[in-house]
C-alpha cells in the first residue's frame, strides 16, 4: 500500500513540475510549440500508466487490514445507502486463513445485499467470533423472514446468493443454518473451521 502511495504521490508530483518546466520553457521559446505538445501527450501517457500501476497495486480492505474492518467498512457503505442500521458485534478476531477471509467476507456481503434487498428490515446485526477452533458468524436481521414459496421455488428469477453461500460454506467445511419465521426476520448461522482439513478445492476466491 505504500508503494502505490509512493508511486502515486511522488510520480504525480514530478509530472506537475515537468508540466510546469514545459510551460515555462514555451513562454521563452515559443518556436518549440509543437515539440512541447508531443512531450506533454508522453507526459499524459505516463501519468495513465502511473494512475493504473498505481490503482493495481493498492490492495484492498480486507487484504491489508483483515475480516472485521472490511465488513466494517462495507457495513457503513450500507447504512449511508439504505438507511439500514447495521450493528457489528465481535470480540477481537485476528487474521484468518485468506480463504476464510474471502468467503466471510463475501457471504455477509450477500446477506446484507439480501437483508437490503428483500428482508423490508430496520436493523441488522452481523456477529462474529472464533471459538474452538471454528469461526461463527451470524448475519440476522428484524425483517419479514424468507418468504419459503418464493424461496424454495428456484425459478430462474431467484438469485445465485444464497446457493453460492451454500457452495462457499461446502466448500471450506462449514456448515449453514439459516433460521427464518415470519415477524421473525432472517439469520444466517454460518461456522468454518479454522484449518483447512476439510476443504475441497472447489471454490476458494
Ligand atoms: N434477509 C432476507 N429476508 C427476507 N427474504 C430473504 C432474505 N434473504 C433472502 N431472502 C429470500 O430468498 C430469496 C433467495 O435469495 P438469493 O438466493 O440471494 O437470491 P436473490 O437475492 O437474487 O433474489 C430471495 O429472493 C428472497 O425472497
Ligand atoms: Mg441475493
Amino acid at each position: 500500500k505504500r508503494i502505490a502511495h509512493e508511486v502515486h504521490d511522488v510520480a504525480g508530483h514530478l509530472l506537475a513540475s515537468a508540466h510546469l518546466s514545459l510551460a515555462q520553457m514555451q513562454k521563452k521559446a515559443p518556436q518549440l510549440r509543437t515539440g512541447i505538445a508531443e512531450v506533454r501527450r508522453h507526459l499524459d501517457r505516463i501519468e495513465e500508466q502511473m494512475r493504473r500501476l498505481s490503482h493495481e497495486l493498492r490492495p484492498t480492505v480486507l487484504d491489508d487490514l483483515g475480516l472485521l474492518p472490511a465488513i466494517r467498512f462495507l457495513s457503513e457503505g450500507v447504512s449511508m445507502r439504505s438507511g439500514l442500521q447495521v450493528r457489528i458485534e465481535s470480540p477481537v478476531v485476528g487474521r484468518l486463513r485468506p480463504p476464510l477471509e474471502i468467503a466471510l467476507y463475501r457471504i455477509v456481503q450477500e446477506a446484507l445485499t439480501n437483508v437490503v434487498k428483500h428482508a423490508r428490515a430496520s436493523q441488522v446485526h452481523v456477529g462474529v467470533e472464533v471459538h474452538d477452533g471454528w469461526i461463527h458468524c451470524r448475519v440476522g436481521d428484524d425483517g419479514i423472514g424468507v418468504d419459503r414459496s418464493r424461496a424454495s421455488a428456484g425459478a430462474p428469477a431467484t438469485g445465485l446468493g444464497l446457493i453460492g453461500i451454500r457452495d462457499r460454506v461446502a466448500s471450506l467445511g462449514g456448515t449453514l443454518k439459516i433460521e427464518s419465521g415470519q415477524d421473525h426476520g432472517t439469520e444466517l448461522c454460518i461456522a468454518l473451521p479454522l484449518e483447512s482439513a476439510h476443504e475441497s478445492s472447489r471454490r476458494a476466491g
